[in-house]
């Protein structure tokens, strides 16, 4: 197979979504039927990088992309875990086979085409065809739990209103949204752009102003009500203006690496199979990983209150989707149809992601 097929692929694979746009990954190419996928993750910079959970995730959307990807070009691609290696820099083997019968992915198609889509989003309720698309796109070791009634929807509302209090009020949290936002930007190709925030223009120009320090920020949310304008346009009425929220649970316990790429793989097949049916799918991912650090006693930040009202959220989400401490939670979103949106993150480009 030709190198220029092997670019071809990895310039497909670089689309699999990533937390925050991070791209943990970086490819060397071994030989030409040999890609070696070198993971990293963000624990020690990202909050939301637990235990390198939401990386190890986002390594298992690249290799189902570079999979679903492959398959384009007559190749089939299997991998495996480099043994030995440290958790926060796993390598991955992918192993490109010449298969003239393979049929092409019918994922391949919406690889480019899926996108986050963080504002409100059409209530026309799921057809039978996109619900039974997306219950069986993870495979039988997931589960899919649709919140789709209005009283359903307006529950999950609270608790992401009350989720992200959390999230605006934790000095640890500001850190890595101050960094995480290309300000003013319609595409970028290493962060989030403004407009892809999913806040109206005047909202976006205040953030900008007040994130530029953490005092502004305490002062803003202590004494001008700071949450509130934030948490309306990017919590509460996107989690009304949708047509379900979507959990994806694992039926197995997750617990090491291998289970959070496998968790990933799955993840990924959700959300293009969603794009495939004309739904966007805006993961939801914080009141997942705040229960992550709650459920493993892990303090998050240096504010007690802040643990200690996590802790509460997460008996809330339980008792919402009917399980307990120990009900592995994979990934947690809201899909609906609706207008494209007018900016995106792109990806840093292949040359870039390639050691030399
Ligand atoms: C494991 C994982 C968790 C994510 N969590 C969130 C989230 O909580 N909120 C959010 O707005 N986007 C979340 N995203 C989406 C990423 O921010 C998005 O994929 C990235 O910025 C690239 O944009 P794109 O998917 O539109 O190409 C998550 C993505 C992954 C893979």
């Amino acid at each position: 197979m030709s190198g220029l097929a092997l670019e071809r692929i990895l310039d497909l694979a670089r689309w699999a979504p990533s937390g925050d746009n991070t791209q943990p990954w970086r490819f060397e190419i071994v030989a030409c039927n040999h890609i070696a996928v070198h993971g990293f993750d963000t624990r020690d910079q990202v909050l939301y990088d637990f235990d390198g959970h939401a990386s190890h995730m986002a390594h298992g959307a690249l290799l189902e992309t570079l999979r679903i990807a492959a398959t384009g070009f007559g190749l089939e691609a299997s991998w495996s875990l480099r043994l030995g290696g440290p958790a926060t820099a796993p390598i991955y083997d992918v192993l490109l086979e010449e298969n003239p019968g393979i049929t092409i992915d019918p994922l391949f198609p919406y690889i480019e085409k899926r996108v986050v889509q963080r504002r409100v989003m059409r209530t026309t309720p799921l057809t039978q065809a996109q619900h039974q698309a997306l219950v069986r796109a993870p495979g039988s070791a997931y589960e899919v739990q649709f919140f789709e009634v209005f009283p359903e929807r307006l529950k999950m509302a609270r608790l992401l209103w009350d989720n992200a209090f959390i999230r605006l009020t934790c000095p640890e949290a500001y850190k890595v949204h101050r960094e995480v936002i290309e300000w003013g930007a319609r595409y970028s190709k290493e962060r989030i752009p403004e407009k892809a925030v999913g806040v109206d223009v005047l909202t976006g120009r205040l953030m900008k102003w007040v994130m530029q320090r953490w005092s502004r920020v305490d002062f803003f949310n202590r004494y001008l009500l700071g949450t509130v304008l934030p948490r309306i346009q990017l919590d509460f009425l996107p989690a009304l203006g949708c047509a379900a929220h979507v959990l994806l649970r694992s039926h197995q316990p997750l617990i090491e690496l291998v289970d959070y790429v496998r968790a990933g793989i799955a993840l990924q097949r959700l959300w293009l199979t969603a794009s495939s049916v004309g739904l966007y799918l805006q993961p939801q991912m914080t009141p997942v990983i705040f229960r992550w650090y709650a459920r493993s006693g892990k303090a998050f930040s240096e504010s007690s209150d802040i643990v200690h009202h996590a802790s509460l959220l997460a008996d809330r989400f339980e008792s919402l989707i009917g399980g307990d401490g120990n009900t592995p939670l994979v990934f947690f979103s809201r899909v609906g149809s609706g207008k494209s949106p007018v900016s995106r993150s792109l990806r840093k480009d292949v040359s870039d992601l390639i050691f030399k």
